[in-house]
């Protein structure tokens, strides 16, 4: 039975998915909603994800032989971390070449193949368009640096300290440590928010802006449809350079803790995100933003009022909440659903701890993967998974200090890890590295990959990744999941999560269970015009697999999910 419907579920799931992969880029569905808004995204760090040429690095032609495994998980899109040339100092975050493919990941040929194998399967490529700042190696800083009166000197942010020695004013780098570092032969300081290898660009330079905007169109033109665009919050800083105020205690990299209140959200900003919008609109492409941001009113400006901004901000908040709590995750729900803008969803990225450790309570790690996935793939917006999250990766941190790679790590150990251990091999199936190189990878597998790999995932109808694929199967299928608002149920429950998502009139029901004991629940409908009083099962891990179960009483065990559609 349970087989059937997984049939009948990829049938009809296929179906849509080529039809929704021929319209023309900026079409709009009959709900006014584009390709974005029913897209599944995929974060793909290509160091990690297939190693083609065995030297212990992923690169672009390993990611190409995984697009049938992509696609066949019900993927749209693929958010590429950066692969630009780099001194890898922040692992690609550090651009020496805007326009070009780092040899360690392969050539342009490579990219322009992985885009149209990619298009061949409805797959879009997203790039990660590294806007505050450069590498020190891009001849924009080297020129920059090799004299004040330097035709570029002004790309970039220099000032002269406050007296010998001393930094222009408090900042502090996100990464540790002052925000900014000496250059002996120009007798001035550069301004950088992360590493000193990650010069901040200067916005306020109309130049910079145009140099910027060629690249994404540059991209446009090779057939990426969007960018996700790094560190958007920091892109401008107050001319003036205050202090920033200091706040009482310090930081995990034992800094004083301050409010980054004149180089962090500067109103600048959405001038800019509003013009590159433009330059996105008018080639069917998408704006993903990384918003670290504190609250939905930050949030909402973001979108820009009528969404003339970024189409994607990522609800970034989502993923503080580090334990299952049903009470925070409806709050935050709520928030994002009412924000005006079409919801993102993340549970997971490369900077921050797997969602199967943040999550997992050690003992029901597997079924709280999937109570997850039932969450936030079963929301109104864009999903963004991180690769590996649909078999159930663990972190794998660093054991030894001696083994960091990452260098927050290094400057925060052992009180910060830094981020190698979300950052581990894609797990392909139980042969050496886990089948991601024959070479040792960059980074170590954890031993669990024996049995938690895709291949020993795909034969197990049970497993974290055969759940991922029924759910994306069920979103791409049901016009509810799809389409339908939001109806928040069962707002009292400490520990239960359920909603509704109604789309004219029909509607589906889900219900978490985010505990490790037996919750029953009652639904009443009727006001929201389901009397039916019996739901249909979609997808459940419930052991029992009912076809169909009454409103009245929907018993859960711990951390289950239940998916369902109600009747009239
Ligand atoms: C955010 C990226 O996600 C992170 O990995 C990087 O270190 C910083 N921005 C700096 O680019
Ligand atoms: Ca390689």
């Amino acid at each position: 039975m349970f087989r059937k419907f997984r049939l009948s579920c990829l049938l009809i799931g296929l179906s849509f998915f080529s039809l929704h992969s021929v319209a023309a880029p900026s079409a709009k569905d009959a709900e006014g909603h584009e390709w974005w808004q029913h897209a599944v995204f995929y974060e793909v760090y290509p160091r990690s994800f297939a190693d083609s040429n065995n030297d212990g690095i992923g690169d672009l032609k390993g990611i190409t032989s995984k697009l049938d495994y992509l696609k066949d998980l019900g993927v749209d899109a693929i958010w590429l971390t950066p692969c630009y040339p780099s001194p890898q100092v922040d692992f690609g975050y550090d651009v020496s070449d805007y326009v070009n493919i780092d040899p360690l990941y392969g050539t342009l040929a490579d990219f322009d193949g992985m885009v149209s194998a990619g298009k061949k399967r409805g797959i879009r490529i997203i790039m990660d368009l590294v806007v505050n700042h450069s590498s020190d190696q891009h001849q924009w800083f080297l020129d920059s640096k090799s004299s004040r009166t330097s035709a570029h000197r002004d790309w970039y942010i220099w000032r002269d300290g406050k007296g010998p020695g001393q930094p222009p004013n408090n900042w502090i780098s996100i990464f540790g440590g002052p925000a900014w570092t000496f250059d002996a032969q120009t007798g001035q300081w550069y301004y950088r928010i992360f590493y000193s290898g990650q010069p901040d660009l200067n916005w306020r330079n109309p130049r910079v802006e145009k140099a910027m905007f060629d690249v994404a169109r540059w991209w446009f033109k090779r057939g990426v449809r969007g960018f996700r665009l790094d560190a958007v919050d920091t892109m401008f800083e107050d001319p003036k350079l205050p202090d920033n105020p200091v706040l009482p205690g310090t930081s995990k990299y034992g800094d004083p803790n301050m409010d980054n209140k004149y180089n962090t959200k500067l109103p600048e900003l959405h001038g800019v995100l509003q013009r590159l919008r433009k330059a996105a609109d008018q080639n069917g492409a998408v704006l993903i933003g990384e918003t670290w941001t504190k609250n939905i009113d930050e949030l909402k400006l973001y979108y820009g009022g009528g969404s003339r901004e970024l189409q994607m901000p990522m609800d970034l908040m989502f993923t503080t909440v580090n334990k299952l709590s049903a009470p925070e995750f409806r709050r935050q729900i709520a928030a994002a659903d009412g924000s005006g803008g079409w919801p993102v969803y993340v549970i997971s990225n490369h900077d921050i701890m797997r969602s199967y450790n943040r999550y997992g309570d050690g003992e029901h790690n597997d079924q709280i993967a999937k109570l997850m996935a039932g969450m936030y793939l079963t929301l109104r917006g864009t999903p963004i998974m991180y690769y590996g999250e649909e078999i159930g990766m663990e972190n794998n941190d660093p054991k030894r200090k001696e083994d960091v790679k990452d260098p927050v790590g290094r400057v925060g150990w052992p009180v910060d890890k830094g981020r190698d251990g979300e950052r581990t091999p894609m797990q392909w199936n139980d042969s050496a590295n886990a089948g991601f190189s024959t070479a040792d990878p960059w980074l170590p597998v954890p031993p669990s990959f024996k049995t938690r790999n895709v291949e020993a995932e795909l034969k197990d109808p049970d497993s974290i990744l055969q759940f991922y694929k029924h759910l994306l199967i069920l979103r791409r299928q049901d016009p509810s999941l799809r389409e339908g608002e939001y109806i928040p149920l069962s707002e009292d429950r400490p520990d239960v999560v359920s909603y509704l998502r109604r789309y004219k009139n029909q509607a589906v029901l889900v219900v978490l269970n985010m505990s490790g004991t037996e919750q029953k629940v009652s639904f009443d409908l009727a006001k929201q015009g389901f009397s039916g009083g019996k739901a249909t099962t979609l997808l459940t891990t419930l052991s029992t697999h009912p076809k169909e179960v009454p409103l009245a009483a929907v018993s859960l065990e711990p951390f289950a999910v239940y998916i369902a559609k109600v009747t009239k």
